[in-house]
């Protein structure tokens, strides 16, 4: 089996995060945060450290961490936890729809939503003109999950903080494989996905928020304080996690992050080698159109001339390849790149993959390629 489909979910787990969920499973299943047992203060104990590795990783000494079941929730908090009817936003094609669905949904409660179709170098500029008096936030991904293009984030912070706008950044496919560092960004909200470059299990991803900001709740129950207030408290991060937290994950999230922490150099050099020599085999074929670009990270996306990107998927995974095909919940990025009919295949790779699954990859499209040619003729 070659697993080509981190972009959606990392499939091989260093064995200290397994090991962190047998532990958990067997030793650690109390409720954080609710009872005053000492298992359950000892699972405490994870989660707090949990939220202060997360802190290391992202250079974020000044900011909070709000566990959420993904990172679309994360995303979801931030969106509607600070827009209001008759705010203004500025988003860009390169999203996913858990920020473009959010905020089309928003359209419609009278926040106005404006969506730039420029490249990413010319993001910066296009974002100043757009700025308008009622703009609140700035939402862009840190990295696409179609194109592996990164986003010009530092030079957006820069144009946020001149205009005391708000800037959120969805870092679902930068977390893990590129370094982040909030305190120097300066941004206000990151959200970030455990189970995909942080190596957890599925079940949590969360919000990094810059501390003094507010944020309106928007899951309301049980938060382990304040037990006598009907009001929704909204101090962070209780207040915003309401209800039992995913404890298992987050542990493994910490295995995972520990992991990333002790070899992150080792982690972005074979991600950046294996990247360069991915983008060099694809695009040395001629029988694909490729609509990533050489200095995308880690995630590619193209097509085979003339055959359908679900085809071809299903033909990979016949050939024991697990790649996504179609629109990975991205439509406006598709629609950029002239795919929105056609959809892509796309190709996500992180550090545990090898130069010897590219080349067999790269063999079964040209077969692919190759029985197509047979049976058109
Ligand atoms: N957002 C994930 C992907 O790109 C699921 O596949």
């Amino acid at each position: 089996m070659i697993y080509l489909d981190n972009a959606a979910t990392s499939f091989f787990k260093p064995v200290q995060v397994k090991k962190a969920v047998m532990n958990a499973m067997e030793n650690l299943t109390a409720n954080p945060g609710r009872s005053g047992h000492f298992l359950s203060q000892k699972t405490a104990e994870i989660v707090f450290d949990t939220r202060e590795k997360i802190k290391q990783l992202f250079n974020a000494e000044n900011y909070e961490v709000i566990f959420t079941k993904n990172c679309t929730e994360a995303l979801n908090l931030a969106i509607f936890g600070s827009l209001n009817e008759g705010d203004h936003v500025i988003t860009t094609s390169f999203e996913h729809n858990s920020v473009l669905r959010p905020l089309e949904h928003l359209k419609s409660k009278g926040v106005e939503v404006s969506t730039l179709f420029c490249n990413a170098e010319n993001l910066p500029a296009e974002i100043e003109k757009t700025i308008c008096k009622n703009t609140k936030m700035i939402i862009t991904t840190a990295c696409s999950n179609v194109t592996g293009e990164t986003l010009p984030i530092l030079e957006i912070s820069k144009i946020a903080k001149a205009h005391n706008l708000l800037y959120l950044i969805d870092g679902a496919q930068a977390s893990g494989h590129m370094h982040i560092d909030l305190s120097n960004l300066g941004a206000d909200m990151f959200a970030f996905a455990g189970h995909k470059g942080l190596f957890s299990t599925t079940g949590v991803g969360g919000l990094i928020v810059k501390c003094g900001i507010k944020l309106k709740p928007i899951i309301f129950g049980g938060t382990g304080t304040e037990g006598t207030n009907l009001i929704q408290p909204t101090q962070i991060p209780e207040g915003l996690e309401a209800g039992t937290i995913p404890s298992i994950p987050i542990i493994s999230l910490n295995a995972g992050v520990d992991y990333v922490l002790k070899n992150f150099e080792n982690i972005l050099k074979k991600e950046q080698d294996l990247s360069s020599y991915t983008f060099k085999r694809l695009s040395g074929l001629n029988f694909i159109k490729m609509y990533s670009k050489p200095n995308s990270k880690n995630v590619f996306s193209f097509n085979i001339l003339d055959l359908d990107c679900m085809r071809v998927a299903d033909l990979l995974n016949e050939k024991g390849i697990c790649v996504r095909a179609g629109i990975h919940c991205a439509p406006l990025i598709h629609k950029k790149l002239g795919a929105e009919i056609s959809g892509a295949v796309r190709v996500s790779i992180d550090c545990f993959n090898t130069f010897d699954e590219i080349d067999k990859l790269v063999n079964a499209l040209i077969e692919i390629n190759s029985l197509k040619m047979q049976s058109t003729q």
